[in-house]
């Protein structure tokens, strides 16, 4: 029978661009998704951005824009982002939409009508020159710990350490300057101890993850404490009801927002919202999610949904973070790669499938070796998979008027009835996340048909006449287990597989796939096109220098913080001459440039490679002065070692300018 399911994936903060650290959870649930509809259940896959909170206040703020005009443009590249890495939403929506104003305030209303509402007044730091309350990111200070200045008020990006802005050295309101003072203002609470016995069911219930159980157990047994859910103006998001100037804070309404989602998406689609949410809902309702925001979606939402009387989650699937490397993604290093940068050289397929080859149940960290992704990819899609088509079609083409025989020998037959018996394992490993095990089996039995084809050798025998039936059965084989292959994957490779499918003239669902059945004698075939290339390195190469040069700031970005002047004393600019100019084999940025620092440096030279490819050419800078950063240690390049830092500025592309000194200066001389 066919089921009705709901499947969400966390929703991305609309403040910055998708990174790969995201794409594991929308992969590994937009994988889970598919598998679903594919076997013919009712599934649908709801997403939003995250869009309230002070850190898209800020962010807004610095760019010169209101949080509505950030969060618009966000959303778009947000949802471009997702839809070119074929993770394919039903519906796609913002928190900051009237759908989640209205049942974020339903809930809310029902949870103090059920009195699980209480206020509570706190002593918060207030700005005395503004007179606004200080979210915890408008005050910033000296960190307690390691005594860095500029730091939030709520952790410090040098040292990582979490305090509250009570902690900070010196406090300051970011603004207007002045010191913070304390004062006692009112916060609203939601009671989460009133759900206690529930939340020892639900912690109970037997298809939660080991180790998130374990998790909600330390949890359970330190106390649930009050929820503090408000926050004072200037705040962007929904202001409470009966309670100007306070607003919710941005975690109460998130989850809201997979509701408000549904809800838009059930307007479209003429959908009843009630079937998925109300307490008798007969669905399925998933939520995939990192492990860090366990807290919020298995004790806080569950409580509020039973609160405001709707049914909760049947099961909340927790996942790791994505190491690249075996190492955290690095800006300085180029492995903090934006999803955008890896679609500018990269196919969204394989890291699709690198990470189903390594995704399975649990809450274990990732790891995206680079290494291992091109070379797994390349052997178990290029090398094994599409090869038993590119290796068979061409002599069915040829040879047998495009058409398939179903009569195999005995070999080719147990080969495919084994590849068929699979079906049921892998059914079974999609079902409940292991999706590195179905690629294992699958991946066999792209061995199992490629030894088979080895063995009998058609690219030799299709030359003598006697071989006419045993190359034609052989070939077919093949074909039939590529075919099987490909609907087995066709979650993790949608696009491969709807190319196959138009090459092969059919159609995978999971039903047909388990029928058993080759495709019927004389099945006709489709010439054959390549259906993926190899990654090479140079593609990798690329993008983590397009990774690194992401970090380059940009003329919209904010200004950085602060330095002292001992920081700034220690920049060393000089005049150079660029005695030499070339372009860089494999870069589409980058000039290589020689620079003669001149005669008060002793005549040292540098080597720079400078990203002004798009607006100059060799021959138009050589000879010309520039001013050079001549102290930056030597930063090492896929091209080289780079000693240095041209100064130019400028939008980018053919507007970069090259600070050129007027024409008294001399190479070497100190820039002041
Ligand atoms: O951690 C995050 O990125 C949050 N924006 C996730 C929110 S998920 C849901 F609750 F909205
Ligand atoms: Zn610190």
């Amino acid at each position: 029978m066919s089921k009705s399911i709901l499947v969400t994936s966390a929703l991305p903060y609309a403040n910055g661009p998708i990174h790969i650290g995201h794409l594991v959870e929308y992969i590994q649930t937009d994988i889970w998704v598919r598998f679903q509809k594919m076997c013919g259940n009712d599934c649908i896959y709801i997403c939003a951005d995250d869009a309230h909170g002070t850190p898209i206040m800020l962010r807004a703020q610095q760019e010169g824009i209101s949080p509505e005009e950030l969060i618009a443009k966000v959303n778009k590249e947000h949802q471009q982002d997702f839809s070119d890495f074929l993770i394919e939403f039903d519906n796609y929506h913002s928190t900051h939409s009237e759908e989640n104003k209205k049942h974020a305030t339903t809930i809310y209303s029902r949870l103090k009508e059920n009195g699980h509402i209480t206020t509570k007044t706190v002593t918060d730091l207030f700005d005395p020159k503004e007179n606004v309350f200080l979210p915890d990111r408008f005050v910033k200070g000296e960190c307690p710990k390691c005594h860095a200045k500029d730091q939030y008020g709520d952790n410090c990006e040098v040292c990582g350490a979490t305090y509250t802005p009570a902690d900070l050295i010196n406090p300051y309101s970011s603004v207007s300057g002045a010191t913070p003072i304390q004062k006692e203002n009112l916060h609203y609470f939601f009671k989460l101890n009133d759900f206690k016995e529930m939340l020892q069911q639900w912690i109970n219930q037997e298809n939660l993850q080991p180790e998130i159980t374990n998790k909600l157990k330390e949890w359970f047994e330190s106390g649930l404490n009050d929820w503090d859910i408000s926050r004072d103006a200037p705040y962007f998001g929904f202001e409470i009801p009966d309670a100007p100037g306070k607003y919710f804070y941005v975690w109460l309404d998130a989850p809201v927002g997979y509701m408000a989602s549904l809800q838009q998406y059930c307007d479209r689609t003429g959908k009843s919202f009630e079937s998925y949410w109300n307490k008798d809902s007969e669905a399925e309702v998933y939520h995939f999610i990192g492990k860090d925001i366990a807290y919020f979606h298995m004790l806080f939402w569950p409580a509020m949904l039973h609160g405001a009387n709707y049914r909760i989650p049947t099961a909340v699937f927790c996942h790791g973070f994505l190491t690249v490397d075996g190492a955290k993604m690095s800006k300085s290093r180029g492995t903090f790669i934006k999803a955008r940068t890896y679609l500018d050289h990269l196919q969204p397929e394989y890291i699709r499938y690198y990470f189903a080859a390594k995704l399975g149940p649990g809450v274990n960290d990732l790891d995206l070796n680079l290494d291992d992704f091109q070379q797994r990819v390349n052997s178990d899609v290029v090398g094994k998979l599409v090869n038993i088509a590119s290796r068979c079609s061409g002599f069915i083409t040829k040879k047998y008027d495009s058409k398939l025989t179903a009569s195999f020998n005995d070999e080719c037959t147990h080969a495919f009835d084994l590849a068929v018996e699979k079906n049921n394992q892998i059914k079974t490993y999609y079902e409940a996340r292991k999706y590195s095990e179905a690629m294992r089996v699958i991946m066999a039995l792209a061995d199992i048909a490629n030894q088979i084809i080895d063995a009998h050798k058609p690219w030799e025998r299709i030359k003598e006449d006697q071989f006419k039936t045993e190359v034609h059965q052989v070939c077919s084989f093949g074909l039939n287990m590529f075919s099987l292959l490909i609907g087995y994957l066709k979650p993790v490779l949608p696009d491969l597989a709807s190319k196959s499918e138009s090459f092969l003239n059919i159609e995978f669902t999971w039903n047909s796939l388990y029928d058993g059945k080759p495709m019927p004698e004389d099945h006709i075939i489709n010439k054959f096109k390549p259906l993926i290339t190899r990654i090479e390195q140079e593609s990798i190469d690329k993008m983590i220098e397009d990774s690194k040069m992401d970090t380059t700031p940009k003329a919209s970005d904010p200004i950085n913080d602060e330095i002292t002047f001992d920081d700034f004393a220690k920049l060393d600019f000089r005049v150079a001459k660029i005695i030499k100019a070339e372009h860089v084999e494999g870069a589409d940025k980058l000039l290589q440039l020689t620079l003669d620092l001149g005669e008060p440096t002793g005549g040292v030279q540098k080597n720079v490679f400078a990203g002004i490819k798009s607006a100059y050419s060799p021959e138009e800078v050589e000879g010309r002065l520039t001013v050079v950063v001549a102290n930056l240690a030597p930063r090492k390049m896929r091209f080289g070692m780079s000693e240095g830092m041209v100064l130019a500025a400028g939008p980018g592309d053919k507007d970069i300018f090259l600070l050129q000194p007027d024409s008294g200066a001399k190479p070497g001389m100190r820039v002041k």
